[in-house]
């Protein structure tokens, strides 16, 4: 019989037929989410059930989740982060886990630099203040010459970093296991954690996004930062508690933030009705190009797996 994969990727092959045919002509019974937005835990347990192996988005897969899916043999992350993948239980069962770290990096590290410019040029605010027909201008300032610092120092990081500092900021960043050699080459100054929250007018945040990892930007991390600077989040929603984001904020401790990731999405929480944050849902390695390739590496993945 025919090893059946279930796609929980609601979007998947909406730009571009081929991931889907990849699967198809590899023999694989296909079977697609449906519901058209990101599917539940107990949603994931019921449709998944009978599958070998699934091509996942976001949606949890807890130990629960795990042990509900008997037939499971393979998890093929449409994506880079695993945080939503209980990593032991997978092992435990056998569960082969894949992912696609390497084309999530330029759409993420392009959003990153569109969050940057768009905070320090005020660009929404102008854009929301016209749209009422108020034209006011509202003085804005430079990247070239800023301190961003950057939590977390791998391929996202790391293109972050090399793309600052040809438009002429100062990089200084922080990483548990920093690459000396890269950093030293390229400028970058390693630093601590309470370094890099002192002396950034730009915090950046790009850690890799697993399980149990307990990294969180706390009201006591805000107060260590510069009056005024900005911070950006594209990483996890789990690494700022949001609610003492939002009082630096409304204190005026720090001027802005740029969120694509919250604690819970959907997001519709206070941080919305704040001018200076700018926000997206979830869209870091939404684009065209990206969304191609990754579900053809999604999709070669389980193929791989499957006819090995
Ligand atoms: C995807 C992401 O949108 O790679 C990740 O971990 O967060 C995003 O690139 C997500 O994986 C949904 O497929």
């Amino acid at each position: 019989m025919a090893s059946r994969v279930y796609i929980a990727v609601s979007s998947f092959a909406r730009q571009a037929p081929e991931p889907l045919n990849i699967l198809k002509q590899s023999g694989l019974g296909v079977d697609i989410n449906t519901a058209g937005r990101r599917l539940t835990k107990e949603e994931v347990m019921g449709n998944a059930r009978g599958y070998h192996g699934i091509i996942a988005g976001l949606e949890p897969y807890d130990a629960q989740v795990l042990e509900a899916l008997p037939d499971l043999k393979c998890i093929s992350r449409c994506g880079v982060g695993v945080d939503n993948i209980d990593l032991e239980a997978a092992d435990k069962k056998g569960i082969k886990i894949f992912t696609t770290p390497d084309v999530v990096v330029q759409p993420v590290v392009e959003l990153t630099l569109a969050m940057i410019l768009n905070l320090l040029r005020k660009i929404t605010q102008q854009d929301l203040l016209m749209r009422g027909h108020q034209w006011q201008r509202m003085i804005g300032s430079q990247l070239a010459g800023k301190t961003v610092g950057i939590i977390g120092l791998g391929r996202i990081g790391r293109k972050v970093a090399e793309i600052l500092l040809l438009l002429g900021a100062r990089v200084v960043g922080y990483d548990v296991h920093p690459d000396r050699a890269w950093a030293e080459g390229c400028g970058v100054s390693l630093v601590d954690l309470d370094q890099v929250l002192s002396c950034c007018d730009i915090l950046t945040l790009h850690l890799a996004a697993k399980a149990g990892d307990h990294f969180v930007l706390t009201r006591q991390h805000f107060q260590a930062m510069k009056k005024g600077a900005l911070l950006i989040n594209v990483a996890r929603g789990t690494f700022v508690d949001e609610k003492a984001l939002l009082e630096a904020l409304q204190e005026g401790h720090l001027s802005g933030a740029g969120l694509d990731v919250f604690q819970q999405e959907p997001y519709a929480g206070p941080l919305s009705s704040c001018p200076q944050v700018v926000l997206t849902p979830h869209v870091g390695s939404f684009t065209q190009e990206s969304r191609v390739a990754m579900e053809m590496e999604a999709a070669q993945n389980i193929v791989g797996f499957f006819n090995k």
